[in-house]
């Protein structure tokens, strides 16, 4: 894994060259990009995303969106008020509303229906532009792929045989589940992580990190680091298969993060579930095929706060007309 940051030579934080550093990624250290009140290179890069997250806001109404969402959101919340749900709590806005019951009294207490709504409304996008994101680039590089979708359908039926499932047959599936696994690490979807703060001064190989300064994860170094994985810019599910053909879990997947303090994604269990119950259904109902006169989908993809692929067609075969 990398460590970017702008070091000057007298051991401070500054606008100045870049450097790289190496760190093996099976440290544990959720330190990854490094930058000190927005300095010069990571500094450029986040401040154009910001300047063009302004304008996408304000020109195509998405501020508007965001408004919309926290505003049906709080319609919710007065709607379990209303019916006084968190009595028997069933939902995350049950519990929350309960929560802020107990801590009533507390003037030190966060909870309020302010940071309820909004709290919600993170949720909402953190979990689905990443979800839809993996199941295009799934689609696309399997599409790409015949003879690795074919195995891996083979296999689901092999072992489902046409009966329902549920995620716990993950485990029956290791080729499936090191394709699932290969999409999300050679298609890693945020062009960086979410920026975290230091506590405390911390040093790091001899390098003194002030405490406030704020580090920004690029998890795609670990991803795609040649000195981990064997082929790392090519889709190769036998990263994560061993010579028999079981499913290796590797310490080098950071699709969800990274540190030892589980500075991770909040979504991640259901994010691997709802990605292996999305894949298993589809590739079983369809073969997806390039278009006629299409040789290949394009790979790269967009560059934007998440990186999804550029808008593609593919063929989606029944797989009941086409046996
Ligand atoms: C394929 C799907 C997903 C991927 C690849 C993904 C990846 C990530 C990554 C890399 C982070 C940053 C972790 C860090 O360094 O702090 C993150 C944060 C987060 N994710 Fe996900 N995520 C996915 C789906 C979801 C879903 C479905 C939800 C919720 C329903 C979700 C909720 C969140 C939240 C709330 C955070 C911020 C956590 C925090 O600030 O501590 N994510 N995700």
């Amino acid at each position: 894994m990398q460590l970017f940051a702008n070091y000057s030579k007298n051991n401070s934080w500054e606008k100045g060259t870049s450097i790289q550093l190496s760190i093996s990624c099976l440290q544990p250290i959720n330190v990854h990009i490094l930058m000190s009140k927005f300095h010069y290179g990571v500094c450029q890069i986040c401040f154009s995303w910001l300047t063009e997250f302004y304008f996408l806001c304000s020109s195509n109404g998405a501020l508007h969106a965001i408004e919309m969402l926290v505003s049906l959101v709080k319609k919710e919340i007065q709607k379990h008020k209303e019916q006084k749900s968190f009595q028997e709590p069933q939902d995350f806005i049950d519990f929350y509303l309960l929560e802020i019951e107990k801590r009533k009294n507390d003037p030190t207490s966060t909870y309020d229906e302010e940071n309820l709504a909004q709290d919600i409304h993170d949720l909402f996008v953190a979990g689905t532009e990443t979800t839809s994101s993996s199941l295009k680039w799934a689609i696309l590089l399997l599409a790409n792929r015949p003879d690795i979708q074919d195995k891996t359908y083979k296999e689901i039926e092999d072992v489902l045989c046409s009966s329902s499932f549920s995620y716990q047959d993950l485990k029956k599936l290791p080729y499936t589940n090191a394709v699932l696994h290969e999409i999300q690490r050679l298609k890693y979807l945020l062009l960086i992580g979410v920026p975290r703060q230091t506590a405390k001064d911390v040093k790091i190989r001899g390098f003194l990190i002030p405490k406030g300064t704020i580090v920004i994860p690029n998890l795609r170094s670990a991803l795609l680091d040649p000195e981990h994985w064997e082929s790392p810019k090519e889709f190769n599910p036998k990263h994560f298969l061993d010579q028999d053909g079981h499913f290796v879990a590797r310490e080098e997947y950071l699709a969800f993060g990274a540190g030892k303090r589980a500075r991770v994604c909040l979504g991640e269990q259901l994010a691997r579930m709802e990605f292996f119950i999305f894949m298993v259904n589809l590739l079983r109902a369809f073969r997806f095929q390039l278009p006629p006169g299409v040789k290949e989908l394009n790979e790269e993809p967009v560059a934007a706060i998440t990186t999804p692929p550029h808008p593609y067609k593919v063929c989606a075969v029944p797989r009941c007309s086409s046996s």
